[in-house]
């Protein structure tokens, strides 16, 4: 049986986390994930598309079980709601992921304050809808909400220096992210096998947690995060590609098919994506090296004309519509390094428990590497 910091501080039976992936929903892959024994997240960024993204926004109400004409609050606490309702019998933890950068803020306040309010009203709620995650911006004004609503809290980050400022916060788990992930990748390319080792050297104390997010798919990256100081591991691309995915099967079914070698950076509504590589995504690749060149060493695009992002951006809404609508031709989706180690679509809990029996049978053998 595996055993980590994480299981004890989040009540999972496995240190993996299933990653939020907004603007998309993974209600369905979170509720699948937590009746797994992992921590199951909610992507709640879909929240803010109502106007700008409407397809996107529908199929996030229709995840949630609820109508647009409801309103996003009564939107967020169905979610909610759905997810408690149907993790009861497994008694399987989760949480919801919330981005706190500057525009997303007045959704973010929606979330967090639905997410206690419900909380404070039903003391089941409390103890499995444990985890606020919070992503794309500063953790450190949000250390008071957290602590005062006795919240256990997960922050991302893509360098050392935003794991000591987590640390500074009081995040509960660190997640240090490498640039083989999925989407919105960092602007500067470290990979996990640096950022990981050295995330988990300069936080180094006993209460704080740390898990690796990009490339970890399977057993032997779940045992190699452990080895090199880990608590655990989230996963993206890996969860994308199951059966209980909340994503369309166009989309699933380009993970399992993408070969060696199979994404590209290229700009994302806000700053560098990954996608999975495609004539389309090869085309948007160049019109980022065009129009939006900072992008590939760390600049963000503050100089490129508003009429040229708003260009950019249609072409990536309209690409993802495609892929939502199963339209491959002109699809384009975004997905992490490790979509080439992907070859099947399995349940998640299969997913899970293959992981978890690889990683130990990998972690007992390792003292035979010792002579
Ligand atoms: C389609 C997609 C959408 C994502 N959207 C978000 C998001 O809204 N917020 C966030 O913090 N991370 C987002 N991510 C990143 C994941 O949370 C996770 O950190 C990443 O997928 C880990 O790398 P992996 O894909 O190699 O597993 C997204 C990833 C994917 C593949």
């Amino acid at each position: 049986m595996l055993k980590s910091k994480f299981c004890e501080r989040v009540g999972t039976k496995y240190p993996i986390i299933q990653a939020g992936m907004g603007p998309f929903p993974t209600t369905e892959l979170a509720i699948a994930s937590a009746n797994a024994g992992v921590l199951g997240i909610m992507s709640s960024s879909a929240i803010a598309s109502q106007d700008t993204m409407p397809h996107i926004y529908d199929v996030f109400c229709k995840a949630a079980g609820a109508k647009r004409e409801e309103g996003p609050a009564a939107v967020i606490e169905k979610m909610f709601i759905k997810a408690f309702e149907q993790t009861k019998d497994a008694q399987g933890i989760f949480g919801v992921n919330v981005m706190v950068s500057a525009e997303m803020l007045p959704w973010a306040k929606i979330v967090i304050e639905t997410l206690i309010r419900l909380r404070n009203a039903n003391p089941e709620m409390k103890k499995r809808f444990k985890v606020l995650y919070t992503s794309a911006g500063d953790p450190l004004p949000w250390g008071e909400t957290v602590k005062a609503n006795d919240l256990t809290w997960a922050h991302i980050v893509p360098s050392v220096k935003g794991a000591l400022r987590c640390k500074k916060a009081g995040v509960d788990i660190i997640v240090a992210s490498g640039h083989e992930s999925g989407f919105h990748t960092s602007w500067e390319p470290v990979h996990s096998m640096i950022l990981l080792p050295a995330v988990v050297e300069a936080i180094n104390d006993d209460k704080t947690v740390v898990c690796g997010a990009g490339g970890f798919c399977d057993g032997k990256t779940l045992a190699a995060a452990l080895l090199m100081g880990a608590d655990g591991v989230q996963m993206g691309t890996r969860f994308l590609a199951t059966q209980e995915s909340d994503f369309a099967p166009l989309w699933k079914q380009s993970v399992v098919d993408a070969g060696d070698r199979a994404t590209i950076v290229a700009r994302g509504f806000v700053g560098p994506a990954r996608w999975l590589k495609s004539a389309r995504s090869d085309l948007h690749a160049q019109n980022t090296l065009k129009y939006s060149p900072g992008l590939y060493i760390g600049v963000p695009d503050d100089d490129t004309p508003q009429e040229t992002i708003d260009k950019l951006t249609d072409y990536e809404n309209d690409s993802i519509n495609a892929a939502m609508a199963g339209d491959k031709e002109n699809a384009m989706m975004a997905a992490g390094e490790c979509a080439q180690r992907i070859n099947d679509m399995p349940m998640v809990n299969d997913v899970v428990q293959q992981m978890v029996g690889d990683a130990e049978k990998i972690l007992k053998g390792a003292s035979a590497l010792v002579g």
